[in-house]
C-alpha cells in the first residue's frame, strides 16, 4: 500500500548539511498500523513529510496505494493535495477562527482539485468523519473552546475527510497529558482497524510504538537499523543502541568460547550459555543484551546454567516491581525484583539468566 525505496534528503545547515535520511526503504501492508520509531532528530518527521509531498527528497521512489508519487529516476512528484493521504501533526493545527465543522471542511473546500463538492456532501462527509471520532455533537463549536483530546479528534476527523488512502500521523499524541495519551492510544488503534486504513504513524514513544503497532521500523540517524514485529524486535534486537533505546538492557561484552551445542561466551558474570548464537565464531569478540526482566532472582541457587551468586546493590520500589541492581564479580547487572520477595541492600541473591533470553547484538 505505501512503499517507500531508497529515500536519500538532506538538508544545508550553514556550511555543512544534514544526512536526514540516508537511504530508508520500507514497505507497508494494505490496513497494517506500521511505526517509525527512533530518537529526536532520526529523520522520522522528514520520512513522513516525504511522503505527504511537504519535503522533497533528492532520491528515491515513494508508492501509495500503487501509485507513484515520487521518483528521482523518473522526475514524478506529485503535490500533497493529489496524493491519497490524511495526516495529523503534533501540533493538531486546528485553525482557532474556525469552528469545528469549517476545520473538517477544510480539505473537501481547498485540498482537492476538480469539481467542488455540493454543500449536502460536504455536511454529510464533515458530520461522518466527526462520528467516527465522536464529535458529532460539537460541529457548531469555535475551535477555541475545544480541549487538547477534542482538538486532536478534529485533526484526526480532518484527516479523515478525504477517505484517504494512507494515514500519516506524526506524533499525535505527544501533546496530551499521560491517562488522555493512554486513552487515545486505544481509541486510534481501534478506529484505524475498524475502518481497515493503512497508517504510517512516527513517534519517538518506544511504549506507544510498541502498544499501537503491527509492526515498527528503528529508524537512527536517518538509517532505518531494525523492523520487525514489536514483540520479535523488542526480545530479538539485533543492535546494542537499539536494544537500550527499547527498554532498560543490559550489555555485556564476551568471547565465545564454544559453539556447540550451545554457544558459551566467557563474560564479566563467567561463562554465559547463549541460545541462536548462529553463524557466530570461536574466539569472537561480542556483546549480549539481557533484559532486567528476563533475569530470574531467587534467595536459593537452582541447579541450572546460566546461574550466579551476587549482593543487591539498589533496590528501588516501584510498585508493581523493584528496579534492582545486583553485583556478580565486578559486573553489576540491572534487574527487576519482585516486590514480595522483599530483596534489601546487601542481600544475598541468586540470579539465572535462561540462555534463549540472551540476545547477541552488533
Ligand atoms: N527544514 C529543515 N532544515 C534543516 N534541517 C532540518 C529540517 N528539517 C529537519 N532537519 C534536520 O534533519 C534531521 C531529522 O529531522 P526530523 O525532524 O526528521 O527528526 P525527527 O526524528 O522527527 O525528530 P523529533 O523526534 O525531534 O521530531 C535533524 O537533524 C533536523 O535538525
Ligand atoms: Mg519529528
Amino acid at each position: 500500500m505505501l512503499r517507500i525505496e531508497n529515500l536519500k534528503k538532506t538538508f544545508p545547515i550553514g556550511q555543512g548539511k544534514v544526512q536526514a535520511l540516508q537511504g530508508v526503504s520500507f514497505v507497508v501492508s494494505e490496513g497494517e498500523f506500521f511505526s517509525l520509531l527512533g530518537p529526536s532528530g532520526s529523520g522520522k518527521s522528514t520520512a513522513l513529510r516525504c511522503v505527504a509531498g511537504l519535503e522533497r527528497p533528492e532520491s528515491g521512489e515513494i508508492f501509495i496505494d500503487g501509485m507513484c508519487v515520487y521518483s528521482s529516476a523518473t522526475g514524478v512528484s506529485v503535490p500533497p493535495d493529489e496524493r491519497p493521504i490524511g495526516m495529523v501533526f503534533q501540533s493538531y493545527a486546528i485553525w482557532p477562527h474556525q469552528d469545528v465543522f469549517q476545520n473538517v471542511a477544510f480539505p473537501l473546500l481547498y485540498g482537492s482539485k476538480g469539481p467542488r463538492p455540493s454543500k449536502a456532501q460536504i455536511r454529510e462527509s464533515v458530520l461522518e468523519a466527526l462520528r467516527l471520532v465522536q464529535m458529532e455533537a460539537y460541529h457548531d463549536r469555535p475551535s477555541t473552546q475545544l480541549s487538547g483530546g477534542q482538538q486532536q479528534r478534529v485533526a484526526l476527523a480532518r484527516a479523515l475527510v478525504r477517505k484517504p488512502k494512507v494515514l500519516l500521523l506524526d506524533e499525535p499524541l505527544s501533546n496530551l497529558d499521560a491517562k488522555l495519551r493512554e486513552e487515545m492510544r486505544v481509541e486510534l488503534k481501534e478506529l484505524t482497524r475498524s475502518l481497515g486504513i493503512t497508517s504510517f504513524f512516527v513517534t519517538h514513544d518506544q511504549l506507544e510504538a510498541l502498544a499501537m503497532s503491527e509492526r515498527i521500523g528503528v529508524i537512527m540517524e536517518g538509517k532505518l537499523v531494525e523492523i520487525g514485529e514489536p514483540h520479535a524486535v523488542y526480545t530479538h534486537t539485533q543492535n546494542q543502541r537499539v536494544a537500550t533505546f527499547l527498554g532498560a538492557a543490559n550489555t555485556l561484552p564476551g568471547r565465545v568460547t564454544q559453539v556447540t551445542p550451545q554457544a558459551t561466551l566467557e563474560t564479566p558474570l563467567g561463562a554465559l550459555s547463549v541460545r541462536g548464537a548462529n553463524g557466530i565464531g570461536l574466539d569472537e569478540n561480542t556483546w549480549v543484551a539481557i533484559r532486567p526482566e528476563a533475569i530470574m532472582c531467587s534467595r536459593h541457587p537452582e541447579a541450572l546454567p546460566n546461574t550466579y551468586a551476587g549482593k543487591v546493590t539498589r533496590a528501588i520500589f516501584l510498585g508493581s516491581f523493584v528496579d534492582g541492581e545486583v553485583q556478580i564479580r565486578e559486573h553489576t547487572l540491572r534487574v527487576n525484583l519482585n516486590p514480595y520477595d522483599d530483596f534489601g541492600l546487601g542481600d544475598d541473591i541468586y540470579i539465572h539468566i535462561p540462555a534463549e533470553r540472551c540476545q547477541i547484538v552488533s
